[in-house]
């Protein structure tokens, strides 16, 4: 099981017979059911990526042409293909495919906000009526092929819809995050030129109703690229259409066929954008192409969630994520499954709303993130005990370390002790799910993702650039092979993806993560090592944040960190200097006008918890801010900051542990 082990074998020799037998067995991944059979499929995607990749795709999908070459890959340009010549349309995969022997199997279960209202249930003959009507509707409004669409929707079946009736045409989805504020779905909208908005009139979440519409009027200022918006109707609120750009869904429903063609696509045609927070600058649009995406997405969720024909599945992320893409809509659908969506959150109407929908749909597998579960267990247990969620066989979890008592409480309260967690490593750019257990087959610990999936070869890295081998080390977390859904660059600059993920090392991929390998060859991932921080399973940026605060009149200068915080895993406190206007103002309010901006400019999600405003911030002679030095006082580990003799001004370092000390 171990990494070493793995590398050992898998550079021996393999007779012909031993090849053949394992070539039988990989024909089987569907069902990788043992750690013996784990290790040798493990082995041989190690020993041939392209022949084992060759062979999941050959026998697994449909194509309506073959590819020429498996892989072409250029380490110095990143530049990647895989199946390159190949033809095909993923929603024939995803849909299609399955109409014969599954058109009466449901799809997409779909769990309103309120108990109270109808559940929906989707059989695939259903989803495919609605995705090619809705694919006619893109089509009758201008949409072809290449052009993008960008996808601004709550948690309704419309979202899931939307996005595979762009695939449906070959036209590329941009799906934004429903949370965003006007200015963040704006500049999405304008650094891809998306043609066309998808959105509803308003939203639900709990309590609360969303004035969706509202936002995106005021997006829709200054967004020239757009000529059409496309309106759900959702919550029947009172909104303002816009002549000759706004248009109802349903009108356009009405006038369109159910059918509708499927687009061949080339296998590196781009399926869709999805943007990502970087530690500077401005959101990075990952793209992400056709083939690869389509053959590494269903493999992965067929193995780390071990689905079985007649089984739930839940992933309570939102689409509007890559694990909503990933394992929400493409994954599971490649696979027939019956994928649930939720609209509203864990809390409403109260705190046993997920357990409710577990009992309710006999879920069988349930895939979350680690602040969700940490704001769960601060709840009476009670929540849990009164459901019967004895359907549960698989429960993952995603988007940041879990910790140990979260998942411990996980495995006793929600698993009673006999469902395995699978602790599934991976980001917006890989795709997919990388490394994590494969339920049943490998022993489980708390906060280790384990082992790497087949076909992804982890390395960890030194600060000099070497390679730590062995087991025992940690260092900073690195991929040595191409896979099939890596992201292929960042939309409109090539050189920003050279730069942020192939240069830190030599022809490696470079995460932004850190993480250990323990004496068995388990990974831990530790977190991030750039300026990312995570806060509830979200990523921000620093600059951006940090943007946004400078952008007040009474602001000099400011720098964010992350510090630890009990439910959303990471919290953020700003350190702002303030020009000689802003010292005589009252700091309550300024602090409130101060998250008012943030929220404004990038959505609530960024607001700070604490601001402390300061005379200076820890900045070394060449004019770095040490934001290590305020992380660790933030975090009441003041004690362990090290040398500062460096630092321009060390006398603000005893400033600003006075500031934070009432926090802490
Ligand atoms: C973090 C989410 C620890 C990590 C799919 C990564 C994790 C970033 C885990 C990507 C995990 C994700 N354990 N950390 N199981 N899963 N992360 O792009 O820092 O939203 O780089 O993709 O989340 O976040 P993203």
């Amino acid at each position: 099981m171990n990494d070493e082990s793995l590398q050992n074998t898998s550079e021996q020799a393999i007779t012909p017979e031993k090849l053949n037998y394992l070539k039988e067995l990989t024909q089987h991944y569907y069902n990788i059911d043992s750690l013996a059979k784990y290790m040798d499929v493990y082995r041989i995607s190690k020993n041939d990526p392209e022949d084992f990749w060759n062979t999941i795709a050959e026998r697994n999908f449909e194509w309506r042409k073959k590819w020429d070459s498996v892989l072409k890959w250029n380490p110095k340009k990143a530049e990647v293909t895989w199946f390159e010549g190949a033809q095909l349309n993923i929603t024939e995969n995803a849909i299609d495919r399955h109409l014969e022997t599954r058109g009466n199997k449901t799809a997409i279960i779909w769990e309103p906000n309120d108990p109270e209202e109808k559940t929906l249930y989707i059989s695939y003959n259903e989803l495919s009526k609605r995705v090619n009507k809705m694919a006619n509707v893109l089509k009758k409004n201008g949409i072809k092929k290449g052009d993008r669409v960008c996808i601004y929707l709550p948690m309704i079946p419309e979202l899931a819809i939307a996005t595979l009736a762009c695939a449906r045409i070959g036209a590329v989805h941009s799906v934004v995050f429903a949370g965003f504020s006007a200015l963040a779905l704006s500049s999405r909208i304008n650094d891809s030129e998306c043609k066309m908005l998808i959105t509803a009139d308003g939203s639900y979440r709990g309590s609360k109703s969303i004035n969706l519409k509202g936002i995106v009027d005021e997006a829709m200022g200054d967004t020239p690229s757009i000529e059409c918006v496309l309106v759900v109707k959702q919550t029947s609120s009172d909104i303002e259409m816009v002549k000759d750009r706004d248009i109802w869904l349903h009108d356009e429903l009405n006038q369109v066929d159910d059918k509708c063609e499927a687009e061949v696509m080339d296998a590196e045609d781009t399926l869709f954008i999805l943007y990502t927070s970087g530690s500077t600058g401005t959101p990075k649009g990952m793209v992400h192409t056709t083939a690869g995406y389509m053959v590494y997405t269903a493999f992965s969720f067929k193995n780390v969630f071990q689905y079985q024909e007649n089984d739930v599945y839940w992933c309570t992320a939102d689409i509007g994520w890559i694990t909503g893409h990933s394992y929400i809509v493409y994954g599971p659908l490649l696979n027939g499954a019956t994928t649930l969506m939720f609209e509203g959150v864990p809390s409403y109407p109260d705190y046993g709303r997920f357990w409710e929908i577990v009992e309710k749909h006999k879920v069988n597998q349930f895939y979350t993130a680690p602040t969700a579960i940490r704001a769960l267990a601060k709840q009476d247990v009670e929540f849990v005990d009164k459901h019967d969620i004895s359907s549960l066989k698989v429960l993952g979890t995603v988007g940041e370390p879990i910790n140990e008592e979260a998942w411990n409480w996980y495995y006793e309260n929600i698993g009673k002790r006999k469902c395995p967690i699978v602790d599934t490593w991976w980001q917006t750019e890989t795709g997919g799910i990388m490394i994590s257990p494969i339920p049943f087959v490998t022993p489980t610990k708390p906060t280790f993702a384990t082992l790497p999936l087949p076909g992804i070869q982890p390395s960890l890295m030194d600060d000099k650039g070497e390679e730590l081998k062995g087991n025992s080390v940690s260092g900073k977390l690195c991929i040595k092979h191409p896979w099939p859904s890596m992201a292929r660059t960042v939309y409109g600059n090539h050189q920003r993806y050279i730069d942020t993920y192939f240069s830190a090392f030599e022809n490696l991929y470079f995460t932004g993560d850190g993480a250990l390998r323990d004496e068995v060859g388990y990974y831990r991932i530790t977190g991030r090592v750039d300026d990312v921080i995570i806060v509830s399973g979200h990523n921000l940026g620093t600059a951006p944040i940090e943007d946004a605060i400078n952008e007040h009149p009474a602001v000099a200068e400011s720098a964010i960190v992350g510090f630890a915080h009990k439910v959303k895993g990471n919290a953020l406190a700003g350190f702002v200097i303030l020009k000689n206007e802003g010292e005589s103002r009252d700091k309550q309010n300024l602090s409130k006008e101060i998250n008012q901006l943030i929220s404004s400019k990038i959505g609530p999600i960024a607001k700070l918890d604490r601001i402390h405003f300061v005379s200076g911030l820890p900045k070394t002679r060449s004019g770095k801010i040490m934001r290590r030095i305020m992380r660790k006082i933030s975090s009441n580990e003041g004690d362990q900051i090290g040398d500062i003799s460096t630092l321009l001004d060390p006398d603000i370092v005893e400033e600003i542990k006075e500031k934070v000390q009432p926090f802490l």
